[in-house]
């Protein structure tokens, strides 16, 4: 993490031009008394520090940027570009975002531009310059922080200049050739074919179904524009502010596909994310386990920086539910135990006016004298209490193979069935390990895998050559790797690999499916084989035979009735296993225990499917985390420190319900991590 970072920093997006002169004030005091350390400052300032087209207004930020200083609180700047003010897209009306049936999206909301427009990217460019020439030496200054959840709103523009913009990239991506477009698109189909890039549109509301790998590039392609805008921002700021690490925040969490952050990741000197809940979900706890995990993984395995989330309620969902007591502490926690070096909201103080002023906020419309200021508050506290272990990181034996592009590839229409979702499989998988006590990496199939002793390969619809290779060898090499359905069905061009499914993988795997059976809605299954009794699934069955593998569990009823729906072969020194059904939560389970025994693979102590456990590894000391979501108090083997009470922990550690625990753990030299 970079020196200029407050050690597992604690504080949140600060919006101080809402609020009179007056509210600054206490507003750093009441910084003081929760323990903030590190504020984000300006996102959404465009239109105040550049009121007119000729005019710029620094002296508010300057005014803010020494008074947090002398508070001794950091500031991570926003380059303060992602909402363009209203005077510019009235100058400039053809930079806003078109959607795909044509109707353009009009300021008064927020991000109303283009990703591709060049008239955007001057005047962001120029703002950016401004803000770091004039603030690179600033002693508030931690980070710089560029634009906001680049592509939240605007993510898939398809203007005119948008369609210029996606001609330039393909005819890189082709080498100036329209048949090798026309190839990769398979063109041949439908009389699509194309003569020249000029002809070729981004996939709009078209009579029917869009060409298919032409929606593929077109995902490619955004994500890439977007990049774009962040790495041109990135490079102004390396330049005039040498020294002060960039970021942007990701929106990695459940709904948000459009970004491919594996990608991303790289080109951030430190990685930063946002973290929102669905309220309806009661279990959200995994999904945010599992989006923690992902991040560390666009990260590479570094910690990286929690940058939004929220103390209760947002206001974006259709009801949104407050948090209850205890569970802003959890969640915050939870990000921490999967890496992140610091825990920051949306926002500091809640708004009183416009589109987000019943989302919660670190101060309340209520103010101080309320349970959620008390708990921001004891929040702080424990964060004070674990922060050794900021700069540590999980390790792991075990990944979930997760690829943006397989994503995309597997949501696109006209597929054997709508109910296969691609990140299913993948959370549930990484539940059921987790439940175990299993730790797991969420990382991009061209990751080195040869750390890994289990590999999952989740729903890798579409996969390169290259991958599908990498995945084969680590089963070679010795790991145990599990593919499930919709697996190794196209390559990059989204073109379906011939001889039987699961293509890519059926060498692996040793079986052959001739036809897939999905299922219909509300139709299940029973599936036997794994452990005592039958367990159910739905969605998805397959007509397959064994070439070479052993049936595992077997398809009792339902279109492949007698059929193997889990197989497994021995490869080299290690196994493959296909899973050609989908596995209810006791399905998975029973599967992820043989898995589990198969490999021998190390379970961290008194983990449930109420008891997150994970290890962060520091170079000279390691820490346990508990959080305990369930309603009964949980004993956890362990011997060490616990930080949040200052304990001394002797074989073990009893975490209340709904408590967490930090456990400095005492290791002898021989069970210790290297
Ligand atoms: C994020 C955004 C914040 C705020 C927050 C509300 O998408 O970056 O500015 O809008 O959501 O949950
Ligand atoms: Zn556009």
């Amino acid at each position: 993490m970079p020196t200029s970072l407050p050690a597992l920093a604690f504080g949140g997006d600060y919006n101080p031009e809402q609020w009179p002169a007056a509210a600054h004030e206490e507003d750093r005091t009441l910084m003081g008394e929760a323990g903030v350390d590190l504020v984000t400052l300006g996102v959404f300032s465009w239109a105040w520090l550049q009121p007119t087209p000729d005019t710029w207004d620094f002296a508010w930020l300057d005014e803010q940027m020494d008074g947090l200083h002398a508070a001794g609180i950091k500031v991570d700047l926003a380059t303060a570009t992602a909402s363009p003010p209203p005077w510019l897209t009235h100058r400039h009306p053809e930079m806003l975002p078109v959607t795909h049936d044509g109707r353009t999206l009009f300021p008064g909301g927020r991000q109303a531009f283009c990703p591709s427009s060049p008239v955007y990217r001057e005047h962001a460019l120029a703002l950016c310059t401004a803000l770091a020439e004039r603030y690179h030496d600033h002693p508030a200054l931690a980070l710089w922080h560029v634009s906001n959840e680049l592509g939240c709103h605007n993510a898939r523009c398809y203007c005119d200049v948008s369609a210029a913009a996606f001609r330039t990239w393909l005819r890189r991506r082709y080498g100036e050739d329209v048949a090798r477009l026309n190839d990769a698109w398979g063109t041949a189909f439908w009389s699509q074919r194309y003569d020249d890039f000029e002809q070729v549109l981004p996939p709009r509301l078209a009579p029917t179904h869009a060409n298919p790998t032409q929606q593929l590039d077109f995902l490619r392609f955004s994500s890439d524009q977007l990049l774009d805008n962040f790495v041109v921002e990135r490079d102004v700021l390396h330049r005039i502010s040498p020294g002060v690490p960039v970021t942007t925040n990701f929106m990695v969490m459940r709904q948000t596909m459009e970004m491919d952050y594996l990608r991303w990741g790289r080109e951030l000197d430190v990685v930063s994310n946002d973290h929102y809940l669905i309220a309806a979900e009661e279990s959200g706890h995994r999904e945010l386990a599992f989006s923690a995990d992902l991040t560390r993984g666009t990260a590479d395995g570094r910690p990286w920086l929690l940058m939004e989330h929220s103390t209760s309620a947002v206001n974006w969902q259709p009801r949104n539910r407050a948090k209850r007591p205890g569970e802003m502490v959890r969640n915050s926690l939870a990000h921490v135990a999967h890496g992140a070096d610091a825990v920051l909201f949306f926002q500091w103080r809640a708004s009183r006016a416009g589109a987000e002023k019943f989302h919660s906020g670190l101060l309340p419309h209520a103010g101080t004298d309320t349970r959620q200021w008390r708990e921001v508050v004891e929040l702080s506290r424990v964060l004070d209490a674990v922060e050794e272990a900021a700069g540590s990181t999980p390790r792991n034996e075990a990944a979930v193979l997760f690829d943006y592009e397989a994503w995309w590839g597997c949501q696109l229409d006209s597929h054997p069935s709508i109910d296969v979702s691609y990140r299913d499989r993948a959370e549930d998988l990484h539940r059921a390990l987790s439940a175990q006590g299993v730790g797991v990496d969420v990382v991009h199939p061209g990751t080195d895998l040869s750390g890994y002793r289990l590999v999952v390969v989740p729903t890798l619809y579409l996969v390169s050559d290259e991958h599908a290779a990498a995945i084969a060898a680590a089963a070679e090499a010795g790991a145990t790797v599990v593919v499930t359905y919709f697996s190794g069905i196209v390559d990059e061009n989204d073109h379906v690999r011939l001889g039987g499914y699961p293509g890519a993988f059926r060498d692996l795997l040793g079986v052959r499916t001739t036809e897939l059976l999905p299922l219909l809605a509300g139709e299940t299954v029973q599936v036997d084989g794994l452990g005592t009794g039958t367990v159910t699934a739905d969605t998805w069955a397959e007509d397959l035979e064994l070439v070479g593998a052993e049936a595992v569990a077997t398809h009792l009823g339902g279109p492949a009735s007698g059929l193997p729906a889990v197989t497994r072969r021995e490869v080299g020194e290690g196994t493959a296993w296909y899973v050609a059904t989908r596995l209810d939560a006791v399905g998975t389970d029973r599967l992820v225990e043989r898995l589990v025994a198969e490999t021998g693979i190390e379970r961290l102590p008194g983990a449930g499917p109420l008891v997150e456990v994970t290890r962060r590894v520091g170079e000279d000391a390691q820490w346990l985390f508990v959080i305990n979501h369930g309603h009964a108090q949980a004993e956890v083997p362990v011997h060490g420190v616990e930080l949040v009470s200052g304990a001394d922990v002797t074989g073990s550690l009893v975490v209340p319900a709904g408590g967490v625990a930090v456990v400095r753990e005492d290791v002898t030299g021989q069970d210790r991590e290297a």
